[in-house]
């Protein structure tokens, strides 16, 4: 026998059954971020290789380990885009997109790439719904696009979940800050574990992300950025903490946020779920005003967020799928030269847009209602001798049990009344 041949390891095929559910996702997402003004941006999977390590940053572990890059037949090293804002920024400054107005908001949905060890919520192409907000720098748009972001999660129906924001300062705060953290983490050095040895090279602030025990413990004594903050940062941050009160969104601060791409600065935010194991965050996002400026842009200050939509899915999967809506007609002829007048009248049914479906050949009447049933039809539509001789078809809410008959010459409008 010839060999299969499988999907790539954590790449993942999604199946109709399960299609229903990221349509949903990807609908209500489209009305909600309509309602606050955001338009969809679409941008190449593929990107200039440099492009990423420049706005994710170098020493990312994101652009060290898990980018697939890779010659083309150009000869130019490209990349699979691993998140959406930077080939967004990039695709803002290339446009001048800033010409047309001073405040631009864009969304963007599609598959991600990331070399990463695969497990529950975590793949190598993974699908990310993003928002960015560019032109303003102030909380009360760092607040709209959290709002938007858990208003779309309590529209999905996603109920158990924590949002939990940080700020890291500016630049400028960081510099001392950092110097601080590293005198503290040297300190521990011997105990450790290695990739914080890595960290406390790189990046000190990554040390909180450590899932060790040792690690978490010598972290509960680091000192924090929050405590360092000039009168104007902490200022932002207590009007960003009351914008979310107001409009009624529920948050923690966490100052061991630190998110894992380098351009953020001041707010940042993750929403969490404990549903969901090791890898809770299913959104995350901030601040970054200084990314269109170093990708040749003009100096405008930005703002966004993305979600993983597996780990939406995840979420929401035994929620949904459970209550799944019964629609459309299946026809179900008992005889040979009744399965042509049903086939008829199935094209008209599609002609006018209702959803309806029959057996490609005559079947027994159990077989073809077990199908009815297992596609989730709402109806069934039977023609025997009897309903041929009288113009009609015996209609069957297959919910209800309830039967009517239907004259055939009107049951594209009575079908479409019943479904409204
Ligand atoms: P991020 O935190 O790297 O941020 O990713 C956002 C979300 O994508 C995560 O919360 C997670 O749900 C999902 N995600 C990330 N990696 C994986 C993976 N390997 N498998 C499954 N899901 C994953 C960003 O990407 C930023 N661009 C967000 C942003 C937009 N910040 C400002 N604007």
């Amino acid at each position: 026998m010839n060999k299969k041949i499988q999907t790539l390891t954590g790449m993942n095929d999604i199946l109709p059954d399960e299609v229903s559910l990221w349509q949903f996702i990807e609908k209500t997402a489209r009305d909600v971020f309509d309602c606050y003004g955001f338009s969809e941006i679409r941008v190449p999977l593929l990107e200039d290789a440099s492009l990423f390590s420049r706005s994710i940053g170098e020493a990312t572990e994101v652009v060290q380990k898990e980018m697939y890059t890779f010659k083309d037949k150009g000869d130019d090293l490209i990349t699979l885009r691993p998140e959406g804002t930077a080939g967004v920024v990039r695709a803002y400054v290339q446009h001048s997109l800033q010409t047309a107005d001073a405040i631009t908001k864009l969304y963007y949905m599609g598959p991600m790439f990331r070399y990463e060890r695969p497990q529950k919520g975590r793949l190598r192409q993974f699908h990310q719904i993003g928002a960015e907000l560019f032109g303003v720098d102030s909380p009360i748009a760092d607040a709209e696009v959290v709002i938007l972001l858990d208003r779309f999660v309590k529209k999905l129906g996603i109920e158990n979940y924590r949002l939990e924001i940080n700020t890291l300062g500016t630049m400028e705060e960081r510099k001392p800050y950092l110097k601080k953290l590293v005198t503290y983490f040297t300190g521990f050095k011997d105990k450790l574990c290695k990739d914080c040895h890595v960290r406390l090279e790189k990046n000190p602030q990554r040390i909180f992300d450590c899932k060790n025990e040792p690690c978490k413990i010598i972290c509960q004594e680091a000192p924090l950025l929050l405590n360092e903050l000039s009168a104007e940062s902490s200022a932002n941050f207590e009007s960003f903490k009351k914008y979310l009160s107001e409009a009624e969104v529920e948050f923690t601060v966490n100052p061991h946020i630190v998110r894992g791409l380098d351009y953020y600065e001041k707010t940042a935010f993750e929403f969490v779920s404990s549903e969901l194991g090791s890898q809770s965050a299913f959104a995350g996002g901030g601040r970054y005003n200084r990314l269109v400026k170093e990708l040749g842009g003009p100096d405008v200050p930005a703002v966004g967020f993305a979600l993983g939509c597996e780990r939406l899915v995840l979420l929401l999967k035994s929620k949904l799928l459970a209550t799944k809506n019964l629609e459309g007609v299946y026809l179900i002829p008992f005889q040979q030269d009744c399965w042509a007048e049903c086939h008829k009248i199935l094209l008209e049914l599609r002609d006018e847009g209702i959803k309806s479906e029959m057996d490609y050949e005559l079947k027994s009447v159990k077989s073809q209602m077990r199908r009815a049933n297992k596609l989730g039809f709402k109806y069934a539509a039977f023609m025997g001798e009897n309903e041929i001789k009288k113009g009609i078809v015996t209609l069957k809410d297959l919910q209800t049990g309830d039967q009517t008959e239907v004259d055939t010459a009107i049951l594209a409008s009575d079908l479409r009344k019943r479904i409204k």
